[in-house]
């Protein structure tokens, strides 16, 4: 007979109990509480030492039932929260256990059993940190179905629980979209069946697919100068439709849409307004100019680039926030509408579920700032559920993240986060975070996280491996590569010095 840990205290309720325990309790830990003959698994969420002395508000009948587990004069007490019966998926109790039943260090195998094995459907994120044998799992429909979100501070292993995450996804066969903003998974080092994993699509714009608000952009043209913004309009529609009527050719483009504008601004019905419109010529020829290597007008749709069963990277890390945040919500908005015409059965959809992956999602889901893929983002968060379209969001400031977009990713990945604020905008965005829980982060290793969701059947703190698939963007060792310098000068004088003394 296995012997207890410790026993029920004070007034327990089915979803919290008090407990005091004679042996080494873990704050994080997972223990069995007996509810009246069945074992019902739960969490230590709070544990604190105490001494014996101490404690007078204990029942003489508890002290001595602890009296009898322990000789020591201190012991531990804390908080369970009770997660629910493993025997009956994870049913809750419906009443309490008594005061003084007994609590058990919770059974290998029961955690093994409840946080899964690989049977296709799921990653393999790390172990349970304080049961290195017991190994996590998440499932992956819900990741993408319920959207996930990876929160740190900088450093905190962000970056490489998306590569666990998506080198388990690749691996079975699943497709992911990654918008690359500092240029880290371009060289992610994966082959999947032989092959390479990452299809590197080429960050080109076809003006002629942007819809006028994102043409707006690149011109300048504020919504604000609204005479330009009219003329600007009015010839970019004209053009496209001529285009789609088969009138002008795509590399004539530009040469239409200039030559409408001169033709205004020599019209005398539009005198008034000439001033405008030749400022919006100098916008569109300098939108010419700057852009040049960004626009192509034979691209065809970024969303037909995207192939099944790889790591498509586009890759943000030369473009200022601006072009970001237009090229973000222009791909975002192609996915989606690509995902709903492929569900409803229509032609030219794109035919498989994805998973987009977002870093620094705080610069184009953010809190404050009004920008166009915010409106996408949250789109997707909302509707993508309905069409197999997952989001990631990772970001190293939670707070300046939309809470709209959070509140939305039932799945979260919390690992190291010291900031007050950004733990209380966390917690107001989900519901199953409790304060106890809040309380740990600031604690947390790198590397150690917070896993929770509808991705894994309860709670846990988990402790993230490491990604075998090198990306870039790992820190830099400056003494490293100080000494690999020093030792190629000291190679070099060395060689030199027996250049120098040959023939002596
Ligand atoms: N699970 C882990 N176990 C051990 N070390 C880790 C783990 N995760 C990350 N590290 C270490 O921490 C460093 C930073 O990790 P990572 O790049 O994933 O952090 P990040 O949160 O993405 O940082 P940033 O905010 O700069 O993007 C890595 O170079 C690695 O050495
Ligand atoms: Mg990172």
């Amino acid at each position: 007979m296995e012997s207890p840990l410790g026993l029920c205290i004070g007034e327990p309720t089915n979803r919290e109990v008090e407990f005091v325990s004679s042996k080494r309790v873990q704050l994080g830990d997972y223990v069995e509480v007996d509810f009246e003959g069945e074992r019902v698994l739960a969490f230590v969420k709070e544990v604190r030492r105490v001494s014996r002395a101490l404690s007078t508000d204990l029942e003489p009948e508890e002290l001595e039932k602890l009296r009898r587990l322990t000789g020591s004069s201190s012991f531990f007490r804390g908080k369970l929260s009770v997660l629910g019966n493993p025997e009956r998926r994870m049913e809750l109790p419906r009443t309490p256990p008594e005061p003084g039943a007994y609590i058990y260090p919770a059974r290998t195998e029961t955690l093994q059993r409840v946080f899964g094995r690989d049977d296709g459907t799921k990653i393999h994120i790390g172990h349970l940190l304080t049961r290195p044998d017991v190994n996590v799992y998440l499932d992956i429909d819900s990741i993408v179905s319920r959207h996930l979100a990876i929160l740190a501070i900088t450093g905190g292993g962000k970056s490489n629980t998306a590569s666990v995450i998506l080198q388990e996804l690749l691996e079975k066969g699943g497709t992911v979209l990654v918008f690359d903003m500092h240029g880290e998974y371009v060289n992610f080092d994966l082959k999947v069946n032989g092959a390479p994993v990452v299809n590197s699509i080429r960050l080109t714009l076809n003006p002629l697919r942007l819809s006028y608000g994102e043409f707006r952009l690149f011109a300048n043209v504020d919504d604000s100068a609204y005479i330009q913004d009219r003329y600007l309009r009015k010839a970019f529609k004209e053009v496209i439709e001529e285009h789609l009527k088969g009138e002008v050719e795509a590399g004539e483009f530009w040469g239409a849409l200039l030559a409408k504008l001169k033709s205004w601004a020599e019209d005398e019905n539009y005198k008034e307004d000439r001033k405008s419109i030749t400022g919006v010529i100098n916008k569109v020829e300098d939108m010419i100019e700057v852009y040049s290597e960004l626009f192509d007008l034979y691209q065809s749709p970024i969303v037909e680039q995207i192939e099944f069963g790889r790591l498509n990277v586009i890759d943000l890390s030369h473009v200022d926030e601006r072009i970001a945040d237009i090229v973000v919500s222009h791909v975002l908005r192609g996915v989606l509408e690509a995902r709903k015409r492929s569900v409803r059965g229509e032609e030219g959809g794109l035919r498989f579920p994805l998973l987009t992956v977002l870093e620094e999602a705080h610069i184009l889901a953010s809190s404050t700032v009004n920008t166009k893929s915010r409106y996408w983002i949250s789109r997707i968060a909302r509707e993508g559920r309905k069409f197999g379209l997952g989001l990631c969001l990772i970001t190293q400031r939670p707070k300046a993240l939309d809470s709209n977009a959070l509140s939305q990713a039932n799945n979260m990945i919390i690992l190291r986060l010291v900031e007050p604020g950004d733990q209380r905008h966390v917690q107001q965005a989900s519901e199953s975070l409790s304060s106890d829980l809040v309380e740990q982060l600031p604690s947390l290793n790198v590397g150690e996280a917070l896993v929770m969701g509808k991705m894994i059947p309860i709670p846990a703190l988990v402790k993230v491996k490491i990604a075998t698939a090198k990306r870039g963007g790992n820190d830099i060792s400056a003494v490293k590569e100080w000494k690999k310098l020093m030792e190629e000068r000291e190679k070099l004088s060395s060689e030199y010095e027996d250049f120098l003394s040959f023939g002596d």
